[in-house]
């Protein structure tokens, strides 16, 4: 897509590597709780009726985003994952809730979940089968997107097992028309090309054209090892994933883990600050009515949050990897830009890094007004380019901080450039 702006009398001519899918969805990254981590394929409604997916769960889960601040913060959609079908179709061939775990049915549930002022999500599978077992929509691609309209469904995760992967791309295309057939906004979140990567270099532009959201690498787990995997992944592939992302199209390096049992705190503040800085959708998968006040303050926090959701909407990346540290830098709006700084020595205490040392510090001249948002909240005040400040990050955890310039710099180059750069990560 071309586009003519003005910017201060100038007329400057913009590129955009791809067209987004025009449905006027996920403008900003998608903000919402997803149950599959969490919940996984638990269907004993009997013997644990309080985790089983079911009706309730999704009702307790949008009950408690109302009530406990998650959806003033942002949260916004309440999505079912795999396991919610009955293994049947219906006798005119429609997908079904199982009967017993949603006595209901997924339009009162739909219901419910608009009633509280939220969006509902629902899972389906391009292939033959769910990855669990479940009735794919191979064959049946019109029929499950009319049937997910009828029912008022918001969003739909559409994922790729049980399909050769030469016709994934046919059939997420064929999906995305017919969601668009149907008349009703439903946010198209896949998982085209982390089935694909195996065989061949997935075509982000054609991704970016047909689906709001998409996952590309593995999912993810409860563990600091499972999200060291998806930041290594995401860095070793940025020149290629980055640019694919902007507004109405993201890269989703898969769910927050946050307030569950394998993140120790800092761990965890390291997914929401780099989940940040990659513009990722923050679909938590955790148990909202039991979660602990740290946590849940984290995953609360509006200054990340205001970087999650910057309107520049521009992707960031790792800038520097260099003694154990990584930098991440996003460009945000208003000339601003999120750095987040990770030390990734798992032996030691708290290690210092020199905000001169920062890539994109180089544009601080003659000075950067600095924010610290992670650890703590801390106005670092105004500090120039030969600045000696140190931040201190402990192990596995992230310093996040925004930098402002207080001038703006004569060279004519800005960090919102680096995108040009990005090739250029230091590796020491
Ligand atoms: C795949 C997806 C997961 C989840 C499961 C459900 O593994 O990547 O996110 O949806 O299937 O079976």
């Amino acid at each position: 897509m071309w586009g003519v702006v003005c910017v201060f009398g100038f007329v400057v001519v913009m590129s955009h590597a791809a067209e987004a899918l025009d449905n006027g969805l996920a403008l900003k990254p998608t903000m919402g709780w997803l149950h599959w981590e969490r919940f996984m394929c638990n269907t004993d409604c009997d013997r644990d009726p309080d985790n089983c997916i079911s009706e309730r769960l999704y009702m307790q889960m949008a009950d408690v985003m109302v009530k406990e601040g998650w959806k003033d913060a942002g949260y916004e959609y309440v999505c079912i994952d795999d396991c919610w079908p009955s293994h049947q179709r219906d006798a005119q061939g429609r997908l079904q809730a199982d009967p017993n775990r949603f006595p209901g049915g997924i339009k009162k549930l739909a219901d419910y979940v608009h009633s509280k002022g939220l969006k509902l999500g629902i899972y389906a599978d391009v292939g033959k089968k769910t990855c669990a077992g479940y009735p794919g929509s191979f064959g049946y691609y019109e029929t499950d997107a009319q049937t997910f309209a009828d029912w008022g469904v918001d969003l739909l995760k559409y994922d790729g097992c049980y399909l050769d992967w030469q016709l994934l791309g046919e059939g997420y295309i064929n999906m995305s028309k017919a969601l668009n057939k149907t008349g009703k906004s439903i946010l198209y979140s896949c998982e085209w090309p982390l089935y694909e990567w195996p065989f061949h270099q997935p075509n982000y532009t054609a991704i970016r054209e047909t689906c709001n959201h998409w996952r590309n690498f593995a999912d993810v787990y409860d563990s600091w090892s499972s999200i060291k995997t998806i930041l290594d992944w995401s860095a070793d592939h940025q020149d290629i994933i980055v640019p694919a992302a902007g507004p109405g199209g993201w890269n989703d390096p898969d769910m927050l883990v946050i307030g569950n049992f394998g993140l120790s705190h800092d761990q965890q503040e390291s997914q929401m600050a780099l989940w940040a800085i990659m513009a990722a959708p923050l679909l938590m998968s955790n148990d909202l009515r039991d979660i602990c006040p740290r946590s849940k303050e984290l995953l609360q926090n509006k200054h990340i949050i205001a970087i999650s959701q910057d309107p520049l909407g521009k992707q960031g990346y790792r800038t520097a990897k260099m003694d154990s540290f990584e930098v991440w830098e996003r460009p945000l709006s208003e000339k601003r830009l999120a750095v987040a700084i990770l030390n990734k020595q798992e032996i030691g205490g708290p290690r210092g890094y020199l905000l001169a040392a920062i890539p994109g510090w180089k544009f601080c001249n003659p000075k950067c007004s600095v924010i610290q948002i992670l650890p703590q909240y801390k106005d670092m005040g105004v500090q120039p380019i030969q600045s000696d400040i140190m931040v201190h990050v402990n192990p596995s955890g992230t310093t996040l901080l925004t930098l402002t310039p207080t001038s703006s710099n004569t060279t004519g180059l800005h960090w919102q450039d680096m995108s040009n750069k990005r090739k250029h990560t230091t590796v020491l």
